[in-house]
């Protein structure tokens, strides 16, 4: 529910400065139910969704139609059931190579920036955190040279049974965003919990540090399992 209002409340902001919102999802099993929320009413009618765009903040190389592909994931439990347009669901191609599916989604983000820029400012960015630490797919590690460059990287890594080949936005982009919410639930992520919200800043150890923006403002919605190791935290 606190997710849900957040994203009308940002929706409604977007929409009434600029006329459009910009929405970027992420894949996982905590946004379920809020992507099922999105879909019913008072939420639904609230959206306006036919001036809406969406986009991904990462996907894992599969199909569309595989269970596993974070598109479907939101697709079935919501897209498919609001009036979006098409044109405006913005996927990244999970089904091509990754250097395929980074080039064109680099290609599609600067088709929809402002003029001279890489990609658009998100209106509401939602994120994931696994138990490792990681969020979209920016995993704990060196901080490679393609993350610091480019808005969009491919990734490999190996977490729980899901697809290891993914790509992701970087914090490049995502730190240009107006809005980010984190959400964590289970009692399973409570140390990422507390390690990205710490005192001590290890950007390498917690990727979701990494996300830092100037001018946007960072929202976690944590439930009280996640939030079991917090008190020492830097919020
Ligand atoms: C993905 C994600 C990823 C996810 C976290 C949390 O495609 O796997 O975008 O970053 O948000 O792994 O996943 P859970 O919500 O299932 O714990």
């Amino acid at each position: 529910m606190t997710a849900a209002n957040l994203v009308v409340k940002s929706v409604i902001e977007a929409v009434s400065v600029r006329d459009c919102f910009h929405l970027v999802l992420s894949g996982g099993s905590t946004p379920k139910t809020l992507y099922k929320l999105l879909a019913e009413e008072p939420f639904r009618s609230q959206i306006p969704w036919p001036v809406g765009h969406i986009f991904w903040a990462d996907e894992r190389l599969v199909p569309p139609d595989n269970i596993e592909s974070n598109y479907k994931l939101a697709w079935d439990l919501f897209l498919e059931d609001v009036p979006l347009k098409e044109e405006n669901l913005h996927r990244m191609k999970g089904e091509a190579g990754a250097r395929q599916a980074v080039s064109e989604y680099s290609k599609l983000l600067r088709g929809l920036a402002e003029k001279d820029r890489d990609w658009p400012h998100f209106d509401v960015v939602l994120l994931g955190l696994g138990a490792d630490g990681h969020t979209a797919s920016l995993f704990p590690g060196p901080i490679s040279k393609a993350e610091k460059s480019n808005g969009v990287i491919a990734a490999k890594a190996a977490y729980q049974n899901r697809p290891a080949d993914r790509i992701t936005l970087t914090p490049l982009v995502l730190n240009e965003a107006r809005q980010i919410t984190f959400l964590a639930a289970g009692s399973e992520k409570a140390e990422a919990v507390r390690g990205s919200l710490g005192k001590e800043l290890d950007p390498k150890r917690w990727p979701a540090q990494r996300i830092n923006p100037p001018a946007g403002k960072v929202t976690w919605i944590v439930d009280q399992a996640a939030a079991g190791s917090l008190g020492n935290s830097r919020n």
